[in-house]
């Protein structure tokens, strides 16, 4: 089991370039989120949807890891097999930063493509279109595996076993706003976990936590994974 637990969101790779959801000039800000992140959306307008990830999908190819993925890679490469992160994010800035196991993608990711119809899985290429067949069953029904608003996160019962048999949780950039992954920090009071907060800014659920530091991540999270190595 992990020593550490660690929950992030688009606030680690905002200094990466790519936009979070709910600051000022957030991504919905500018997107009705019920159009292009939910079954329905979909069914609507599939092409205004595969059009929003395949622009999601080009900024984290053109973007690059940060200090904090890579002070989160030191600490993972350090501890090996002591440290799992949870991502909520859709990109793979983790990934490209060295965190290539004890990862979870959650909210699944911008690599990933998924047949609606069959449920196989693939490689993402750089843009997906609605007519794109899939490559198992040949039908039209391919989407980008990403888990939208009214689906289940994935590997949930992995995450909760985790959470409850860690010693520390930490949540790094991410609004505490978006259940379930704004509740982990209830389930690991529960256990008696000790739990820390990094954001910009003081989080919705920032008095949940035991402690909290608050900064840019690129500045707080070299700075805590210092204290640990
Ligand atoms: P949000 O946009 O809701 O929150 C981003 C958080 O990061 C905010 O609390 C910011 O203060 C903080 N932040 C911004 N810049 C930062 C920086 N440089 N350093 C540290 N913190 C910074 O994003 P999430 O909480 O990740 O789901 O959103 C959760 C989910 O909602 C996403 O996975 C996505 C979204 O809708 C789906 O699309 C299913």
């Amino acid at each position: 089991m992990y020593d550490i637990v660690i929950l992030t969101g688009a606030g680690v790779s905002a200094e990466s370039g790519l936009g979070t959801f709910r600051d000022k000039d957030g991504l919905w800000t500018k997107y009705d989120l019920s159009e292009v992140a939910t079954p329905e959306g979909f069914a609507a307008d599939p092409a205004k949807v595969h059009g929003f990830y395949n622009a999601r999908r080009a900024n984290a190819l053109d973007a690059g890891p940060n200090a904090a993925h890579h002070a989160l890679a030191r600490l993972q490469a350090a501890r090996p097999g002591e440290v799992l992160i949870v991502t909520q994010n859709v990109d793979d800035l983790h990934e490209r930063a060295g965190s290539t196991r004890d990862i979870i993608h959650m909210h699944g990711a911008l690599t990933g493509a998924l047949c609606a119809s069959c449920g196989h899985r693939w490689p993402a290429p750089r843009e997906m279109h609605p007519t794109d067949p899939c490559p198992a069953c040949t039908r039209p029904h391919t989407r980008p595996d990403i888990v939208w608003f009214g689906e289940m996160p994935y590997r949930m019962d992995e995450i909760y076993a985790a959470l409850s048999a860690c010693g520390l949780f930490v949540a790094i950039g991410t609004s505490g706003q978006v259940y379930p992954a704004a509740g982990f920090v209830q389930e690991a009071r529960a256990a008696g976990i000790e739990t820390l907060e990094i954001n910009l800014e003081p989080s919705d659920g920032a008095s949940l936590f035991h402690r909290a530091v608050h900064g840019p991540a690129t500045q707080t999270v070299p700075d805590w994974v210092g204290t640990l190595l």
